[in-house]
């Protein structure tokens, strides 16, 4: 598989688990609760390949993306941080929803950013074969990424 044909699958698995939460009810605290742990499982194995794997792979065949490497790790620390909030947090809580909606946009702000900004230019750099030698040991990584958000190295930086 195509390192950068499976983050944007991930991405829009992701996107399918936000619109299920914005549809579910106030009250729907049960489903909101299994949305958020798959959303935090999602999000976690996600951001571990590509801070372990796809980054470092990206910037070393793109150099010129160093700039948004660098704010995109930056804006990993954000989500890492609120993914662990969140996997302690009641979702009766009045201030649970509110911060699953700030993760949501800051998630979706990065999506945007890495498909749109940068991930072209690294899929012009690398071309076809590298991807998909990328790909495949990411699939691989991602079958044993951590569950702790914490674990992802963007959350001590
Ligand atoms: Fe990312
Ligand atoms: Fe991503």
């Amino acid at each position: 598989m195509d390192a950068i044909v499976l983050l944007k699958d991930d991405h829009k698995t992701v996107e399918r688990l936000f619109k299920k939460f914005e549809k579910a009810g106030d009250d729907a605290v049960k489903t909101k609760r299994k949305l958020v742990d798959q959303i935090i499982e999602e999000l976690t194995a996600h951001t571990h390949i590509e801070e372990r794997l796809f980054y470092p792979a990206a910037r070393e065949a793109a150099p010129d993306t160093k700039d948004h490497i660098l704010e995109s790790i930056e804006e990993h620390h954000v989500v890492v941080w609120m993914l662990s909030e969140l996997s302690g947090m009641d979702p009766a809580d009045e201030r649970f929803d509110a911060k699953v909606t700030v993760l949501m946009e800051n998630v979706r702000h990065h999506v945007e950013e890495e498909e749109k900004e940068w991930f072209p230019e690294v899929r012009k750099a690398m071309g076809r074969k590298a991807l998909q030698e990328l790909g495949e040991r990411m699939e691989a990584a991602k079958a044993e990424a951590p569950n702790d958000p914490l674990a992802n190295p963007s959350a001590r930086q």
